[in-house]
């Protein structure tokens, strides 16, 4: 008796507690807005508390803002990258994904949406709450060495679609996104001095609209970029961030803006800046005295703090109580299994000769060349944007398993029914032996690149086209299948049977080519960019890039003539176009129509197997706009089944039919009669006609 009534009192007591807790926190009613909620713990801020939440540093995630106790705000952990948790204290522990421009090559929403919501998974069960990704720039040069992370590919209307599913995948974690890099980071060659200069209607039309899409899809953050905008460091530039993200095209929208790591050069938050990243020294002490002065007003802080807290609210950071730590190994069967589709789901066929590909799984002999088959094999970027794979699938791995052969050490030494041969390259007797006696040859290639330079140029380097030429020119049938960050040279095009393309795929690399390679996958996926016939295809001068005395004054010349848009207008064919992939069945298209703005067209499966056509429609604006010949405006990837047919169906909005107008700072709809193109790419145009708008 005695002990039940100590019970029953500690039990009241904690009880009370509670309920004051509850009264005294009205940040913490989850009836309330996330915008009144951040109002009501602003209230509660001292200035030093408001201070704490505006400047992050070092360890153990990538950035740290100390958690406040007093308040019960949680710890902000932010960690890289653009494509899975990087974790190199912890080798190992996260999966290893596709990169961004790799899945933006499905052109295919669910797939964007499946891959923001796994990585936002991993971010949660690490204990972070902000993913430093997806990276959005668009590629307008073509040996970027970041182009690898970005989603964007060459098209601001590719990136603004794609973006929105993988914000509302990693947020729907409870883990913030963030839109980087904005802006113009669209060069690693002296990035930290360079200043991109570009005129407000290639701003508006080219490079924002991505990042517009993140607004659409309600990011809770963007982070600021090294460069230098029209001669203003990023981060400090009140015409990108405070004119044009937060009035022109956040325009009401809570979200941050935080600094690239070691971007900041002064106290910006009057600029726009409102958190500082490591290991800048100006928004901790420095914005207190600014405050204290009233260089920085109280209504200026609060904001940037409110900034800060509402998305965090939003997204639900506050609310899940997370204690996940960052030692957390956070693979699953699960994720690898979606590595693997999402990596399958992004190679692009390129070229398919007599139907070269699939391979017959009881093929007899097959030659696997290069170190990339086998020994030595890239499966992702460097810098900020790799993640450290748990392991990494070998393509001779995928191979013998889709064949059913013994994993290696492998059989071809043997005397044997099905043979798989390897030989890295080095031994040139060694190639010509195996390419002359198998029934394919596989010649697997790669390069790689990183954040902080640039690609020297556009060759896979290292003898790797001399080994597809020694190889093509024995071969009884060659595929050639290419590991890269970007576009590249193919010089050896014309001499081989078919290629694929699979940009940075990730650990699943070998299973998901051995998909495609044997047919168990009907390839779909899309070039994001250009591949051009030769370096500098676009014929940039030394004042657009890399820039006049020694990089510090890019100029963007060639205005809204990125990528594919140079080529239309120029009447140049390049190696492999924009929006170019192929299958392994064929699609007819018909009956282009349309009602109001909508525009439909009927696709049907003319081959010999179900497979996913990714619908293309370009717009050819009057030629009195100024617009590129043509640009893309919607896409649809579709699954159709064998001898099957699908409507396809694009909204046309009024934003499609407008141009940036820079008197009014505003969209403005172009009047007349506009060229409407339906297609498998960029230059396979099926079908045409023409729309008005008066
Ligand atoms: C980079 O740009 C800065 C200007 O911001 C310039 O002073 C410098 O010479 C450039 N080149 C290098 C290699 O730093
Ligand atoms: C920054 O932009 C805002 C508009 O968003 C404007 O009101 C303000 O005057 C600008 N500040 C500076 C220093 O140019
Ligand atoms: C988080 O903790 C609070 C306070 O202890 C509690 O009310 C709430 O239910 C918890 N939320 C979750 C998702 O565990
Ligand atoms: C993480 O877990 C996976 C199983 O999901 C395991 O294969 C892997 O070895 C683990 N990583 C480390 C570094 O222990
Ligand atoms: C693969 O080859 C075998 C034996 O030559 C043949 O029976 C089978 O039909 C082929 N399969 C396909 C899908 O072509
Ligand atoms: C190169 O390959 C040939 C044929 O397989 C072999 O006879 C020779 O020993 C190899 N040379 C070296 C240096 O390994
Ligand atoms: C071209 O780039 C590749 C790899 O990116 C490199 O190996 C090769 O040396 C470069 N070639 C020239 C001529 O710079
Ligand atoms: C286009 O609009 C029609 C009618 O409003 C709607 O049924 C259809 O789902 C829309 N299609 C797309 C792709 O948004």
């Amino acid at each position: 008796m005695q002990r039940a009534t100590n019970v029953s009192v500690v039990l009241l007591v904690a009880a009370a507690m509670v309920a004051v807790a509850a009264a005294g926190t009205p940040w913490m009613d989850l009836s309330a807005t996330p915008e009144s909620r951040a109002k009501a713990l602003l209230k509660e801020m001292t200035l030093d508390e408001k201070i704490t939440m505006l400047h992050g540093s070092t360890g153990p995630y990538v950035g740290n803002v100390p958690a406040n106790t007093r308040l019960g705000i949680p710890a902000l952990n932010l960690n890289d990258g653009p494509q899975g948790f990087r974790d190199n204290a912890h080798p190992g522990t996260t999966t290893c994904w596709p990169s961004g421009l790799t899945v933006a090559a499905t052109w295919d929403l669910n797939a964007m949406k499946d891959w923001g919501t796994a990585m936002g998974k991993e971010f949660y069960d690490k204990g972070a709450n902000i993913q430093l990704g997806p990276g959005l720039c668009v590629a307008r040069v073509p040996v970027n060495g970041r182009n690898f992370e970005y989603l964007s590919g060459e098209d601001p209307f590719l990136g603004y679609t794609l973006v929105q599913p993988v914000i509302q995948g990693i947020q729907s974690q409870g883990v913030l996104a963030n839109a980087k890099h904005y802006v113009q980071n669209n060069q690693e060659t002296n990035r930290s001095g360079v200043s991109e200069n570009v005129d407000e209607r290639t701003q508006f039309e080219i490079y924002y609209p991505p990042f517009q899409g993140a607004l659409d899809a309600d990011v809770g953050s963007f982070m600021c970029s090294y460069n230098k905008i029209n001669n203003v460091y990023s981060c400090e530039n009140n015409q990108t961030l405070n004119v044009d993200l937060k009035d022109r095209l956040g325009s009401g929208k809570r979200f941050f803006v935080m600094s690239d790591w070691g971007a900041t050069h002064s106290t910006s938050i009057n600029e726009g800046l409102d958190q500082e990243m490591p290991g800048g020294t100006y928004m901790s002490t420095k914005l207190k005295t600014a405050v204290q002065t009233g260089a920085v007003s109280q209504d200026t802080l609060d904001n940037s703090v409110l900034n800060v807290l509402t998305p965090l609210f939003a997204v639900g950071v506050f609310d899940s109580n997370n204690t996940n730590s960052i030692s957390n190994n956070v693979t699953s069967d699960a994720h690898n299994k979606l590595a693997r589709q999402l990596s399958a789901k992004s190679h692009v066929l390129l070229k398919n000769d007599g139907n070269a590909l699939p391979l017959n799984k009881t093929i007899k002999n097959v030659g696997i060349f290069g170190a990339q088959g086998a020994s030595s094999v890239t499966v992702h970027g460097g810098g900020s944007g790799s993640v450290v794979p748990p392991y990494v699938v070998t393509p001779m791995e995928g191979i013998l398993a889709k064949m059913g052969l013994p994993p290696p050490p492998q059989p071809s030494k043997l005397p044997c029914d099905q043979c798989v041969y390897f030989a890295d390259g080095t031994n040139q007797t060694e190639v010509v032996d195996i390419a002359s006696k198998v029934d394919v040859a596989l010649v697997f290639v790669s390069t790689t690149s990183s954040e902080g330079s640039d690609r020297p140029n556009l060759s896979l380097g290292n003898g790797q086209d001399e080994l597809i030429d020694i190889v093509a020119a024995r071969a009884a049938k060659t595929v050639v299948v290419a590991t890269v960050p970007g576009a590249i040279l193919t010089p050896w095009r014309n001499d081989v049977d078919a290629i694929l393309v699979n940009f940075m795929p990730g650990q699943e690399l070998g299973n998901a080519v051995a998909d495609v390679l044997f047919g168990d996958e009907n390839p779909a996926a899309r070039l994001p960019l250009t591949f051009p016939n030769i370096d500098n295809e676009v014929g940039f001068t030394e004042r657009q890039y890399p820039g006049l005395d020694n990089a510090a004054q890019a100029y963007y010349d060639e205005k809204l003539l990125v990528g594919y848009r140079w080529y239309d207008a120029r009447g140049v064919t390049p190696a492999f176009p924009f929006g170019h992939g192929l299958s392994y069945t064929t699609f007819k298209y018909a009956n282009l129509r349309s009602t109001g703005n909508a525009v439909s067209v009927d696709i049907s499966n003319t081959g010999s197997r179900d497979g996913e056509e990714v619908v293309q429609l370009y717009l050819g604006f009057p030629s009195s706009a100024g617009e590129p010949p043509k640009q893309l405006k919607g896409f649809s990837r579709v699954l159709v089944s064998q001898g099957g047919a699908r409507t396809v169906t694009f909204n046309l909005t009024d934003r499609d039919f407008s141009i940036w107008d820079t008197s009014s700072h505003a969209w403005k709809k172009v009047k007349g009669i506009f060229n409407v193109y339906v297609g498998a790419s960029s230059r396979d145009i099926r079908l045409s006609g023409t729309l008005t708008v008066a």
